[in-house]
């Protein structure tokens, strides 16, 4: 999907991907938490089932201290990311309100993963209120209100600051702009709340224009976030390519992705100049978790942006034909879809799906 693209920012798999002689590529895998590991088993079988030529190189990403005493990414993960340059990944646990920062932040910044692509689209037999979705939401990742810059000024008084800079604004919206290009899209709408952050969000919107007048043939709109949401689910056929700061990314592609049957199903990409890790857009489901009831799909769409990412399109194609096959005809689903299928009984389906 985003192959051409995503082949011009990123190294190509001849300059930056590990590849043997054989053409396998060495590939990071992440298994992650909660129900991470079930969903890593079972994209790993239908890959192998598809005769996809990659290696996993399998890294654990669970917190550890360093040396300064703080938590941290695991350096063995931070060597194998760097030296294949592409990973799959499953999610990660992120305390709430206390102990370590968020390791999906830490490897976004490490590996300075600058843009967030989340495609979302209506996929046949899956019924929601549309049938009509066809968005991709493009999130800056590294810094805006996620920048993790927050301190307390007095007793009862925190601070949180949301940092925007034009170099960062300026590659978000010049991946977008090509992305639309290269993926023969019409349109780029710039998220924003200029009106109120005048200055933070006044220059990210300033970049987006700038931008735009370099990409004539893509349509440019700047549209408030709060109308943005209430048109979205209005009617999200007005849509197309969407940019935007981190934390408006992340609610607004959860939102779409309600719009074609849930977390379940979304997968998304992170890419930056030296390297790119896929991922579904959901968490670690702990309720869920270690029971055989979760809905692989995310991670293994994530798996498919993937292979087309290392320019291997005939294995994408079969897998994905294979896993749209099964859920239009719907007779083995897991339960987030409303069926009461295993997660090994519809990985095993897909299996015996693919041609
Ligand atoms: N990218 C990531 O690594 C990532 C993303 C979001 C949340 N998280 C983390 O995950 C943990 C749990 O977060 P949460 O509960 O807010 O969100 P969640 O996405 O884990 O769960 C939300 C709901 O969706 C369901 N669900 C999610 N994925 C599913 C799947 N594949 N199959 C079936 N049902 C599925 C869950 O059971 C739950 O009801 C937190 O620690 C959070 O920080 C990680």
């Amino acid at each position: 999907m985003a192959a051409r693209f995503i082949r011009k920012i990123a190294p190509t798999t001849r300059s930056g991907v590990a590849q043997y002689s054989t053409g396998v590529r060495r590939v990071t895998l992440i298994p992650g938490h909660g129900i991470g590991p079930e969903i890593t088993v079972a994209v790993q079988k239908i890959f192998e089932a598809a005769k996809v030529p990659i290696e996993w190189d399998e890294v654990d990403v669970t917190a550890v201290r360093g040396p300064d005493g703080k938590f941290g990414i695991p350096q063995k993960a931070i060597d194998s990311v760097n030296a294949n340059k592409i990973g799959l990944k499953g999610p990660l646990m992120t305390p709430v309100g206390k102990g370590y920062r968020s390791l999906n932040l830490a490897l976004r910044k490490e590996f300075d993963l600058y843009a967030n692509v989340r495609p979302c689209k209506s996929l046949e037999g899956i019924k929601t209120l549309y049938d009509n979705v066809d968005v991709v939401t493009i999130r800056e990742n590294t810094e805006g209100e996620y920048s993790g810059i927050e301190h307390e000024i007095v007793d009862g008084v925190v601070q949180s600051i949301k940092l925007i800079t034009e170099e960062a604004s300026k590659r978000v919206a010049e991946f977008a702009f090509q992305f639309a290009r290269d993926n023969k899209r019409k349109k780029v709408t710039a998220v924003h709340k200029a009106n109120i952050m005048r200055m933070s969000d006044g220059l990210f919107l300033r970049c987006c224009r700038e931008l735009a007048t370099k990409y004539p043939d893509i349509r440019f709109e700047e549209r408030y976030l709060d109308t943005v949401c209430l048109n979205m689910v209005q009617d999200p056929s007005k849509f197309d390519v969407l940019v935007m700061p981190n934390l408006y990314g992340d609610i607004m592609s959860d939102m779409c992705s309600g719009l074609v049957g849930g977390l379940g199903l979304t997968p998304s990409g992170n890419i930056g100049k030296n390297g790119a890790l896929f991922e579904s857009v959901h968490g670690t489901a702990p309720s869920i978790a270690g029971q055989d009831k979760a809905n692989p799909t995310a991670l293994l769409l994530s798996g498919v942006m993937m292979l087309r990412h290392l320019q291997l399109p005939q294995h994408a194609n079969a897998i994905e034909t294979a896993c749209f096959t099964v859920l239009r005809e719907g007779k083995v689903l897991t339960e987030d879809l409303g069926g009461n299928s295993t997660c090994s009984e519809y990985t095993a389906e897909i299996i015996r799906n693919l041609q």
